[in-house]
């Protein structure tokens, strides 16, 4: 039996890893920590929630007495961690709260994860799910490895980059057992509607402004955000320690290409004529620090590990906007700020 403590997994990548690990490993007993945040839902993970490996524990990895409770009682042997404050406009306006949860909170599950392996290193293992953004802005060529030096813009990216730092630090100083991966931009079922994707999906069906920033040639690789839980799971496993791999989805589009491909399979799933959805593009003032380009390098997890995405990004955008048109009430209380009760219903 493995007890694994996975952090932020009612946030959108975090509730299919939480999925995959109680699924595939009915072995494991799974430990799903969330301070449930306006990002984290519940609802995200109903349908797995009565399986007898799986924990819900509500709580916020920045409270230090709470955190070394939580270890000293469980004896975790496996950490994943994602809670995060992740979304970049967010740490423009706030970026105190990003180095609290992302750096602090980081920091806080480190000395825990420290105190109680002290003497049983073997076996464990420290895992921290980081972004493709630490490594800073790509001009028009050239791709992120693993050895790229980082040069984060965004308040999240840097405070990315710092717990980065310190994870790589406590392996080196205490000689505990990580693992980091760098990831470019997830998309799929779940996304709360701040995100391009998902936003874009909510707006053109309430015939709402799609608001794209700057000339739209902003360029990123994308990643269906179940490939992710895939690889997280290969790495967990089979990374070896202490090291770090890229994950990416050999997927790069420009902003302004990928809004005019969502727009036009909208069109034809909702039935709307060629070209509706289209006229809904309104370019809006650019982001300050707004990278050009991230793109990939993932040859490092696809040789060591055999890691490739199993879909492509047709399959997995047409997989997305169905999960969108048939989970209508998932996106109604996500708007509505209704699914923050669900906690309430199921848990009090
Ligand atoms: N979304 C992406 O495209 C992407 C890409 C690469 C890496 N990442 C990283 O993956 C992780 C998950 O990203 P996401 O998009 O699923 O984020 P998300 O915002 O959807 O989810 C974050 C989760 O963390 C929880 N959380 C926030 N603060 C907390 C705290 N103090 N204590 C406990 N829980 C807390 C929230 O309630 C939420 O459930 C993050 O670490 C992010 O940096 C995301």
């Amino acid at each position: 039996m493995k007890k694994i403590l996975i952090t932020g997994g009612a946030g959108f990548i975090g509730s299919h890893v939480v999925r995959r690990f109680v699924t595939q490993y009915p072995t494991y007993e799974i430990y799903n920590l969330d301070a449930l945040t306006y990002a984290g839902n519940l609802e995200n993970i109903s349908d797995i929630e009565h399986l007898p490996n799986y924990t819900f524990i509500k709580g916020d990895i920045t409270d230090v007495d709470f955190i070394n409770a939580l270890f000293q009682q469980h004896q975790f042997e496996g950490v994943v961690h994602l809670a995060a404050e992740s979304h970049v406009d967010r740490s423009i306006t706030d970026p105190l709260s990003f180095v609290k949860t992302n750096v602090f909170g980081t920091m806080n599950l480190l000395n825990a994860a420290k105190t109680i392996w002290k003497d049983h290193l073997e076996g464990k293992r420290f895992y921290h799910i980081s972004t493709d953004e630490v490594y800073g802005s790509l001009g028009a060529t050239g791709l992120f490895t693993e050895t790229t030096p980082y040069d984060p813009n965004s308040p999240y990216s840097a405070s990315k980059a710092s717990s980065d730092h310190f994870v790589r630090a406590y392996g080196e100083t205490y000689g505990l057992p990580y693992v980091i991966t760098n990831c470019s931009n997830n998309y799929g079922p779940n996304h709360f509607p701040e995100k391009l994707i998902p936003l874009f999906i909510h707006n053109i069906i309430n015939h709402k402004p799609l608001p794209v920033y700057g000339d739209g040639k902003y360029t990123r690789d994308w990643l269906y955000v179940i490939d992710h839980a895939i690889a997280i799971d290969l790495v967990f496993h089979q990374g070896k320690n202490h090291e770090t791999y890229n994950i990416g989805g050999f997927n790069e589009w420009q902003n302004i290409d990928l809004v005019q491909l969502l727009c036009q399979k909208m069109d034809e799933k909702l039935g709307r004529s060629a070209g509706t959805s289209v006229q809904l593009i309104s370019y809006v003032k650019d982001r300050p620090g707004h990278d050009l380009r991230y793109a990939i390098d993932a040859s490092k997890i696809q040789n060591e590990l055999g890691w490739e995405p199993s879909v492509t990004f047709e399959e997995g955008l047409e997989q997305t906007i169905d999960w969108y048109l048939s989970n209508e009430k998932w996106l109604q209380h996500v708007t509505s700020g209704e699914y923050q009760q669900y906690y309430q219903k199921q848990y009090s």
